[in-house]
């Protein structure tokens, strides 16, 4: 880690350290209470468990018992060449985990064809917004949730976090592409074995000497982060005035209901409509969120990243902290310690609504600060980048926690 790094993470961690927050929910907030009508999810029914105690009830047997037998390298070898949404598994497979699979990879009787299709073009139409919302945004946000924070850093991914932000951008990808749930596409692929991931690292991170609480990525674990992603999504494309028909935003809403559903978020949690997903995201959120001397650090380390990946001189660290601050407001840039450039801050702010307007054919190009075309830049070659990166690698189950 580069001095600036050190520095800054010591810092937060001693000012953390003494607000007595790390690893606990933000500024001791009570638990929440588990409040939720079965009407509000697309089963209809259920729900009434608090999320917070169930995990996944089918994949975690599958990957712990993968895990014990020492499977798990022969099956990342059997499943690395799985690419496909309609491509049968392949052979040799340990049979619990075929039986599984065969059941995972099954869209939900709810899902609809049409309106994935819709979700398709709308995510093609609008691909700047999310991929930078849901890639840095996101990312932002996530190193903001201290359990998330603590089971990234912790697992095998947080050692080597280009690697881990490369994985997981394959997802993120795989939602927006154009046949994301076409026979050709592979979002089913990808969600599948991150559910087996997600298992798997169930199984492993209580074996991990760093770790202490509950079993990770409960149910309310896997919706926090998930309304971190279309919901927080969602309000800011509205926040930014981007038109959007309500065909639009029920498509995109729905192919990331079908996403939960087979990333292992039960139906009964999963929200019927806007209206429950903005009600559950204010739920679930606030209590769940909060500053961790790991999210500063794995904070730091992915803007750095970013800073770095693009070619010299184009797109600085103070202009990627900027773009990150804006993103995610000040009070979950103030918890990863991105700090406050002076001059890119304000310029952000004043520039990018303009951005906006003008992508969106509202404004014509000479009323366009020319900042804005540095943050258009950077946002085009952050997407770049992780779709490349993306390419290079594919999601598999870990063996082991986080090494060092
Ligand atoms: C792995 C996405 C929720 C912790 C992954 C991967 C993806 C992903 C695509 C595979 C990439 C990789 O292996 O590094 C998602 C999505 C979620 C979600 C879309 C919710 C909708 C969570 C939550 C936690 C979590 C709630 C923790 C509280 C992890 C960890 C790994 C992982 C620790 C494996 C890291 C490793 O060992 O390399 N996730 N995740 N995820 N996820 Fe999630």
């Amino acid at each position: 880690m580069a001095e600036y790094s050190r520095r800054t993470v010591l810092a937060a961690g001693g000012a953390l350290a003494a607000l007595g927050a790390l690893g606990e929910p933000a500024h001791g907030r009570p638990a929440m209470e588990w409040t939720w009508a079965p009407s509000s999810s697309v089963a209809k029914v259920g729900g009434a468990a608090d999320p917070r105690w169930v995990w996944d009830a089918e994949a975690d047997p599958i990957s712990a018992a993968l895990l014990d037998r020492g499977d798990v390298p022969n099956v990342n070898k059997l499943l690395w060449n799985w690419v496909r949404n309609d491509q049968p598994l392949p052979s040799g497979l340990p049979a619990d985990l075929r039986d599984f699979m065969e059941n995972a990879r099954k869209l939900p009787s709810w899902a609809d064809r049409a309106k994935l299709e819709a979700a398709a073009e709308f995510n093609k139409a609008r691909g700047f917004y999310l991929n930078l919302l849901n890639g840095v945004g996101g990312g932002m946000l996530s190193t903001a949730i201290p359990k998330e924070a603590l089971s990234v850093y912790y697992s095998k991914g947080g050692a080597d976090m280009e690697d881990r932000v490369a994985k997981t951008s394959i997802l993120g990808f795989a939602v927006g592409s154009l046949n994301a749930y076409r026979p050709d596409g592979n979002c089913i692929v990808n969600a599948v074995k991150t559910r087996l991931v997600h298992a798997a690292v169930r199984h492993l991170l209580p074996q991990s000497p760093h770790w202490k609480g509950d079993v990770p990525i409960s149910q309310t674990d896997m919706l926090v982060t998930w309304h971190t992603l279309p919901t927080y999504a969602m309000r800011k494309l509205r926040e930014w005035k981007v038109p959007l028909t309500a065909a639009e935003s029920e498509a995109y809403l729905h192919v990331w209901q079908v996403t939960a559903h087979l990333l292992g978020i039960r139906d009964e949690y999963i929200p019927a409509d806007w209206a429950a997903a903005e009600a559950q995201s204010d739920q679930v959120l606030p209590p769940n969120m909060g500053p961790t001397r790991e999210g500063v650090e794995l904070t730091d380390i992915l803007l750095g990243q970013l800073a770095e990946q693009t070619s010299p001189g184009s797109v600085s660290r103070p202009l990627v902290n900027a773009l990150a601050r804006y993103l995610v407001g000040d009070q979950v840039a103030d918890w990863d310690r991105i700090p406050r450039d002076p001059i890119w801050t304000p310029a952000i702010t004043a520039a990018w609504p303009t951005l906006v307007k003008f992508r969106e054919g509202l404004v014509s190009k000479p009323l366009v600060p020319e900042v804005a075309w540095a943050l258009d830049e950077a946002a085009r070659q952050y997407i770049l980048f992780y779709l490349t990166k993306g390419r290079e690698t594919k999601i598999d189950i870990p063996t082991i926690n986080r090494p060092s």
